[in-house]
């Protein structure tokens, strides 16, 4: 892999400011416990060597070590993350026996990470830097190249649709003046001219804001890539669910946001390098 030498990112002018988003109740009371409810999941059935893709400022990276990764390698694209992740391990003191660790590379281009071999690799908000068939293939080549036979892909990106030009159209309607809710605004800008997906912009409505440009591409895209990239193994897709600890304390809250599911939803993603008897 090609280390510190990145072309320049659109989160190098994002940095530390991204880790405002994973206050939104949305982030932080649906993605991040359930996040946490499948990799706890995982890490105990043993997967504890773990390679985080697209780590970003290693918020998921942290976590990963807090909830029981015996070791945590982050690589992002962007060298401003990587650092604001470097400096965050250090204040805590989490890198101190070396097994947090970080380094700037890019996915389309991995090459084996130090040695490989990893239990679990995960991506959280990776799949959708793709832009296509060809760059998805490319980077679940990557993720297959540092697994072990028996290993596990684990990601979160958008809810896959086969049919996306029906739902953006009936995303926009739905959403109608409400584009706001929840702190994120999603619009859909573009469509990719290989009919396989679009470009969207998102919006992050927190102190400062931000915007990210990624890729939403069609379902049987995401597993066929998987596929020519030698993930032969079960692929799950799970949906987000709202707690019932966190659905209690704000009624109105959460039913206004399931009712915008799946417009909104988020999934898990876990994919088998190779068949195993053991299901995920
Ligand atoms: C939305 S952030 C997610 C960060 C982290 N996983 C989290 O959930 O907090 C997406 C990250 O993907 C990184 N990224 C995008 N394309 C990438 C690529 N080709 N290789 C490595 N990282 C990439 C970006 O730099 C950014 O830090």
């Amino acid at each position: 892999m090609s280390t510190e030498s990145t072309k320049p990112s659109q989160y190098d002018s994002i940095g530390a400011q991204y880790d405002a988003i994973k206050s939104l109740p949305i982030i932080k009371e649906v993605e991040t416990a359930n996040f946490r409810k499948y990799a706890v999941e995982l890490l105990a059935s043993g997967k504890s060597r773990v390679l985080d893709l697209a780590c970003g400022t290693g918020f998921c990276s942290e976590k990963l070590l807090e909830w029981g990764a015996a070791s945590m390698t982050g690589v992002d694209i962007s060298r401003n993350m990587i650092e604001v992740a470097r400096a965050k391990a250090e204040q805590s003191g989490k890198d101190a026996d070396g097994r947090l660790q970080y380094q700037v590379g890019d996915v389309l281009n991995l090459g084996i990470v130090d040695g490989g071999e990893y239990d679990m690799v995960t991506g959280v908000w990776l799949l959708n830097y793709a832009s296509s068939r060809e760059e998805l293939t490319q980077m679940y080549r990557g993720i297959r190249a540092n697994l072990k036979p028996s290993g596990h892909f684990f990601g979160v990106c958008e809810e896959p649709q086969e049919d996306l030009d029906t739902f953006v159209r009936q995303r926009q309607l739905f959403l109608g003046g409400n584009r706001r809710l929840f702190g994120l605004e999603t619009e859909y800008t573009e469509r990719l001219a290989s009919g396989n997906g679009y470009v969207m912009e998102t919006w992050a409505h927190v102190d400062p804001p931000f915007t990210m440009r990624t890729y939403h591409l069609r379902k049987s895209i995401i597993i066929e890539a998987a596929r020519a990239a030698g993930l032969e193994g079960h692929c799950e897709m799970r949906r987000m669910e709202v707690p019932e600890e966190v659905y209690v304390k704000d009624k109105d809250y959460w039913a206004l946001y399931d009712s915008f599911t799946p417009k909104f939803s988020t999934i898990f993603i876990a994919v088998e390098r190779a068949e195993s008897t053991r299901p995920f």
